[in-house]
């Protein structure tokens, strides 16, 4: 049985940023995110019974040792669900870079929950495939559905916690956004995101701060989203992820993912505000900026942010759709550089 499954990654407005539970991936917080129409991966998992271990490969060669070590991790949750001990190649391909802090791990453990669960023949709703998706990565769980989507942090540990904790998708039919995708620098992160949020969560004396702020910062956001109030959404968001950055410069020792490009970017995104537009910046575990706007200013955004000299690659993202079987879906990207 062989099933492709495409899925995109998302990029929060509220931030996840440490676990509760590390083992069933709980995290400390709900977050909220954007579904992109971009950067899709593509994943195909074909179960065999003349396998005699996992075989996993990336854009066509064979994957890292840890990546596929996860991979295998994640295929025997599968595999227990299903009652099904078989083998399965897992053949996958990012159209984004890796590692780097636009979210390919969501598109990615996204793609593979759709591509496994049907290929070891179970028939999932959505709620379990996000409680799945999880498990491979936490921020894959808003990556099963388009457009904005909240992960719930759920109640309780064990049992409760897993079942308790999904995403769902958010309604915000009164606003047609776009990220500004500015690549600053498109290599592997060096301090991976688990164990940044670890170390932050363990260390940080920031970080509890931040878990309180970041109720409030969801909150503030739904009524934002509902009102379609793009600069109260934007401003929002731009103080949860520094936010989430401050909770990091705290731990010890400290694991900062902005560079002096990522500022640059940041200060364009000021002087951009300062001329009348409405255009706000999140990070996440990467010096990549993404930039929250109004569609209809995307085009100056991108062009204003392509100026900048550290940006390598700027292009624009709208709300792309959610997990889905088979073939790649359309995308919505304008490249400008
Ligand atoms: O799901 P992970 O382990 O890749 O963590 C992602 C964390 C952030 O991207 C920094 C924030 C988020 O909510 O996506």
């Amino acid at each position: 049985m062989s099933v492709t499954a495409t899925a995109y990654p998302n990029i929060a407005l509220i931030k996840y940023w440490g676990k509760r539970d590390d083992a069933l991936h709980l995290p400390e917080t709900s977050s909220l995110s954007l579904t992109l129409g971009v950067f899709a991966t593509v994943t195909t998992v074909t179960v065999s019974d003349e396998l005699a271990a996992d075989s996993v490969t990336v854009a066509e060669v064979p994957a890292p040792p840890r990546f596929a070590a996860r991979v295998t991790g994640f295929l025997d949750l599968v595999r227990d669900l299903a009652g099904d001990r078989r083998r399965a190649q897992v053949c996958t391909v990012n159209t984004g870079p890796t590692g780097a802090g636009l979210a390919s791990s969501a598109s990615g453990f996204a793609a593979l929950a759709f591509a496994a669960s049907g290929a070891y023949g179970l028939d999932l709703d959505r709620r379990a495939l996000s409680r799945l998706a999880r498990r491979g990565s936490g921020s894959a769980s808003r990556s099963i559905y388009g457009g904005f989507a909240q992960w719930h942090r759920g109640e309780g540990s064990g049992a409760a916690g897993d079942l308790s904790s999904y995403a769902e998708p958010v309604e915000a039919p009164r606003l047609d956004p776009a990220l500004v995708v500015a690549l600053v620098d498109a290599r592997e992160k060096a301090v991976d995101s688990r164990e940044a949020m670890r170390r932050t969560v363990e260390t940080s004396p920031f970080y509890r701060p931040w878990v309180q702020s970041s109720e409030q910062d969801l909150r503030d956001m739904h009524t934002a989203l509902a009102a379609g109030d793009l600069a109260a959404v934007g401003e929002i968001a731009e103080r949860n992820a520094l936010g989430m950055h401050a909770t990091m410069l705290g731990a010890r020792p400290a694991v900062r993912y902005f560079s002096p490009g990522s500022m640059r970017v940041l200060d364009r995104v000021l002087a951009l505000r300062a001329a009348g537009v409405a255009a706000y910046a999140t990070m996440d575990a990467g010096p990549n900026v993404k930039v929250l706007c109004d569609r209809r200013d995307s085009a100056e955004v991108a062009a204003a942010l392509a100026e900048t000299d550290s940006a390598i690659r700027v292009l624009v993202a709208t709300p792309g759709p959610g997990a889905a079987v088979s073939g790649l879906g359309e995308s919505s990207a304008d490249d400008h550089r």
